[in-house]
C-alpha cells in the first residue's frame, strides 16, 4: 500500500514513523515533510494546502491512503474533494472540520446535545462584549472564533484585561477575520487532559490519554505555544473517567454531528478540563495533536494503518473487537525544543548537533518538527555527509519510552542533554504534574 502524509511538524514525523512499522506498507509519501520525515519517507515540494496539487499527485501516483495531519486543509475542504473521486483519506469533511475552525459552531453544538463545557455567550460586537465584561466580571475566557493556530485564546484574570482582549482581538484584529465574532466564557478550574481517538461517525477508538504543556516557560508561564511537551497517559484520566469522558462527551458529539446530517471520520480531540463537577470540554480538534501525538503513538501496540484504514471503511466496531487497546504498562514523554524567541520571531538555520548521539540511546526517538536536512556540506573522511539545521519554532520532540512516567522524564532529559543548538530552548518540567497522580494509581 502507499501511504501519503500531509503537513510537516512533529505529529506528522511521529504519524510516518509509525506508519512505517506497519506490515501493510511499502512506501510513504509526505507533503511538504521535514529533514526528520526524510529517513522514512519520500518529501514532496508541495504544501500542506495546496490541495488541487496534492489530488494531482495521488491520482498519479495511485496513493491508496492520504492521512491529514493539520486542520487547515480540512478546514479548506481536502476530504470532500477527495471524496468526489472516490479517493480513501482520513480526517473529516469542510463541515465536520467547524468543530474546530468555528468555536460557535463547537460551543452551539455542545449546548443543543448536553455536552458539559463553561457556559457561554457569543458576540459580534465589541460594545456589547466589553458591556457583558463590566457586569460579569472576571476571571473569564475570550475566544476569537476562527482559527488562530492555537494562540486565539486569552485567559483573563481581570476585568481589564479581558477587555483589552476583547479590543486587540475585535478592534485590532490580531487574529485577522478569526476575531470577527468572540466567545467569552466561564473561567473553569481542574486539571487539564486530551482525549485523543478516531471515529467513524458511529464508533470511536480512544488512544491513551494526555496532557499537553502550551506555556513557553516552566510551571505555565509566559505566553502560549503549541505546545511544548506531553505525556501520556495522564494519570487524571483513570478508567472510570475515561469512560465517562466517551459516554457523556464525546459519543454525544459523534451522535448530535450525525443528526445535524454530518458523517465525521477521522481523528477527533477533546481538550478537556477535569474540575470538580467532572469533565467539560475546553474546545475540540479534529486532528490529532502535536505534540500529544509523539507522546501517544510509541505507546500503541497495533498497526496504526489497520486502524485509519478502518475508520475510512466504517469499520471501527469491527476493529474494536480483534485489538488489544490496553496501553497501561509504559509511559511516555515528549519534550519540544525550540528555536530561540518562539513563539515569536525566531531565526532559522541553525546547526543541529548531537542527532547522532541520541540516536543510539534505547526508547529514545527524536521526532523532527522544523528541521531541514542540508546534504554535500559536510564531507567527512571523504565520505559524504549531511546535516540537520533549524527551520521552524519548534524544532524537535525528544521523546523517552519507559515502564513509569518518573522513568520516562529521565531517560528523556537524558537524550536532551547529548542535543544542542544555537539558541535551544525546552521546558525542563515536562510530566512533572503526572508525578503526584501516580502515586496516586495509575489506569485503575
Ligand atoms: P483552547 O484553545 O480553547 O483549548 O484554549 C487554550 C488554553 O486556554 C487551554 O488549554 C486552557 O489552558 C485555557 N482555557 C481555555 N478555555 C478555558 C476555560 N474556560 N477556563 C480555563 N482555561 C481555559
Ligand atoms: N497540542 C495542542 C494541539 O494540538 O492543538
Amino acid at each position: 500500500m502507499k501511504v501519503l502524509v500531509i503537513g510537516s511538524g512533529g505529529r506528522e514525523h511521529a504519524l510516518v514513523w509509525k506508519i512505517a512499522q506497519s506490515k501493510l506498507v511499502d512506501k510513504i509519501f509526505c507533503a511538504p515533510g521535514n529533514g526528520g520525515i526524510l529517513k522514512q519517507a519520500e518529501c514532496l515540494d508541495i504544501k500542506a494546502e495546496e490541495i488541487e496539487r496534492i489530488l494531482e499527485f495521488v491520482r498519479k501516483e495511485k496513493i491508496d491512503l492520504t492521512v491529514v495531519g493539520p486542520e487547515a486543509p480540512l478546514a479548506k475542504g481536502i476530504s470532500d474533494e477527495f471524496r468526489k473521486y472516490g479517493l480513501k483519506i482520513f480526517g473529516p469533511t469542510r463541515l465536520a472540520a467547524q468543530l474546530e475552525a468555528s468555536k460557535v459552531f463547537a460551543k452551539e453544538l455542545m449546548k443543543k446535545y448536553n455536552v458539559p463545557t463553561a457556559d457561554f455567550k457569543i458576540f459580534d460586537n465589541p460594545e456589547e462584549a466589553i458591556a457583558y465584561i463590566e457586569e460579569k466580571g472576571a476571571p473569564c475566557v475570550i475566544k476569537a472564533e476562527g482559527l488562530a493556530q492555537g494562540k486565539g485564546v486569552i485567559v483573563a484574570k481581570t476585568r481589564e484585561e479581558a477587555i483589552q482582549a476583547v479590543e486587540m482581538i475585535m478592534e485590532k484584529r490580531i487574529f485577522g477575520e478569526a476575531g470577527r465574532r468572540i466567545v467569552i466564557e466561564d473561567y473553569l478550574e481542574g486539571e487539564e487532559a486530551s482525549i485523543i481517538g478516531v471515529t467513524d461517525s458511529r464508533e470511536f477508538v480512544t488512544l491513551p490519554p494526555s496532557q499537553d504543556h502550551k506555556r513557553v516557560f516552566d510551571n505555565d508561564a509566559g505566553p502560549n505555544t503549541g505546545g511544548m511537551g506531553a505525556y501520556s497517559p495522564a494519570p487524571v484520566v483513570n478508567r472510570d473517567l475515561s469512560n465517562k469522558i466517551a459516554e457523556e462527551i464525546i459519543y454525544r458529539i459523534i451522535d448530535g454531528l450525525a443528526k445535524e446530517g454530518i458523517e465525521y471520520q477521522g481523528a477527533l480531540y477533546a481538550g478537556l478540563m477535569i474540575t470538580k463537577d467532572g469533565p467539560k470540554v475546553l474546545e475540540f480538534n479534529v486532528r490529532f495533536g502535536d505534540p500529544e501525538t509523539q507522546a501517544i503513538l510509541p505507546l500503541i501496540n497495533f498497526d496504526l494503518v489497520e486502524l485509519l484504514w478502518a475508520t475510512c471503511e466504517g469499520k471501527l466496531t469491527k476493529f474494536k473487537k480483534f485489538v488489544s487497546l490496553d496501553w497501561n504498562d509504559r509511559a511516555c514523554v515528549c519534550v519540544v525544543c525550540t528555536a530561540k524567541g518562539y513563539p515569536g520571531e525566531y531565526e532559522k538555520g541553525k546547526i543541529i548537533y548531537g542527532l547522532d548521539k541520541v540516536e543510539e540511546m534505547k526508547d529514545i526517538v527524536v521526532f523532527h518538527a522544523g528541521t531541514k536536512k542540508e546534504e554535500d556540506t559536510a564531507r567527512i573522511n571523504g565520505t559524504q555527509a549531511h546535516r540537520f539545521v533549524t527551520n521552524g519554532g519548534r524544532v524537535l520532540g525528544v521523546t523517552g519510552l519507559a515502564k513509569t512516567i518518573k522513568e520516562a522524564i529521565d531517560k528523556t532529559y537524558k537524550a536532551i542533554e547529548k542535543i544542542h543548538f544555537e539558541g535551544m530552548h525546552y521546558r525542563r518540567d515536562i510530566g512533572r504534574r503526572a508525578l503526584n497522580w501516580e502515586l496516586v494509581g495509575r489506569g485503575k
